[in-house]
C-alpha cells in the first residue's frame, strides 16, 4: 500500500468503529439533494467538536460557516442545557437548510443564524458584548487569520478555537501554491503553532484540523 492509501484505510477503520449517525446522514443527504458542495467536516472531527464543546462547559459556541448544519449539530450536541450556538453563514439558502436540519435534530431553539459577511457579524457580536467558549472556523480560507483575531477578542478565558481544512487538500504543503487563500492559511497555521496568546495543536488527519486554547 502507498502511504496515502494507508492513511485513507486508517481513517475508514476509525470511522467504522462508530455507529451510523442518522441525524448526520440526513444532513449529508439533504446537501446532496440540493446540489450544495459536499464538504461537511469529517465525521471524526465532528465527534471531536461535540467533545470539545462539552469539555469547555458547553455554554456559548460560535461557528463561522454553517453549510448544511453538520458541524452545527455536532456543536449543539455538546452544549449544556441553556447553552447556545451562534452560526454565521454567508448564504441565506445554506443557513435555511442548516436551520431546518438542526430543527429536525432537536436543536432548532438553541441556534441563532446570522446571514451575511462574517466579519460584520463578528464586529456586531463584540458590540453586543457576546463572548464564547468555543469557536469553529470553517468558512472562506483567506479570512482565517482575521477570524482568529476575532475569536481571540471574543474569547472567554480559556476558550478554544478550532479551524477546519488547514491542509487545503495538499495546497498548504505545496510551495508552488502561492495564492491568497493558501498563503493566509499558512499564516493561520503558524499562528496556531507560535502565537504567544495561544496554546495550539495541529491534527494531520483528514484535511487537517487546528485546535488552540486562548491563554
Ligand atoms: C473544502 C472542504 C471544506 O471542508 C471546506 O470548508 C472548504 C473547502 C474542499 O474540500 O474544497
Ligand atoms: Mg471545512
Amino acid at each position: 500500500m502507498t502511504d496515502d492509501s494507508i492513511i485513507k484505510s486508517q481513517e475508514q477503520y476509525a470511522e467504522e468503529l462508530f455507529e451510523q449517525d442518522e441525524a448526520l446522514e440526513q444532513v449529508l443527504a439533504s446537501i446532496r439533494e440540493k446540489g450544495m458542495p459536499e464538504i461537511s467536516i469529517a465525521a471524526g472531527y465532528g465527534r471531536l467538536l461535540t467533545l470539545l464543546v462539552r469539555l469547555t462547559g458547553g455554554q456559548d459556541a460560535l461557528e463561522i460557516g454553517a453549510l448544511g448544519g453538520y458541524s452545527g449539530i455536532c456543536l449543539a450536541r455538546g452544549l449544556q442545557p441553556g447553552g447556545r450556538l451562534v452560526s454565521l453563514e454567508l448564504k441565506r439558502e445554506y443557513a435555511e437548510l442548516a436551520h431546518a436540519n438542526l430543527t429536525q435534530a432537536g436543536f432548532g431553539e438553541l441556534v441563532e443564524y446570522r446571514v451575511g459577511e462574517a466579519l460584520d457579524h463578528l464586529s456586531a457580536l463584540e458590540q453586543e458584548g457576546r463572548r464564547f467558549d468555543l469557536f469553529f472556523i470553517d468558512a472562506d480560507k483567506g479570512n482565517y487569520p482575521n477570524y482568529l483575531e476575532w475569536a481571540i477578542k471574543l474569547a472567554k478565558p480559556g476558550a478554544l478555537v478550532v479551524g477546519d481544512n488547514t491542509f487545503m487538500r495538499g495546497k498548504t504543503i505545496n510551495p508552488e501554491q502561492k495564492g491568497n487563500a493558501v498563503t493566509r492559511m499558512r499564516q493561520f497555521n503558524e499562528q496556531i503553532a507560535r502565537d504567544p496568546r495561544l496554546e495550539g495543536v495541529m491534527l494531520p488527519a483528514y484535511d487537517g484540523l487546528a485546535i488552540a486554547r486562548v491563554k
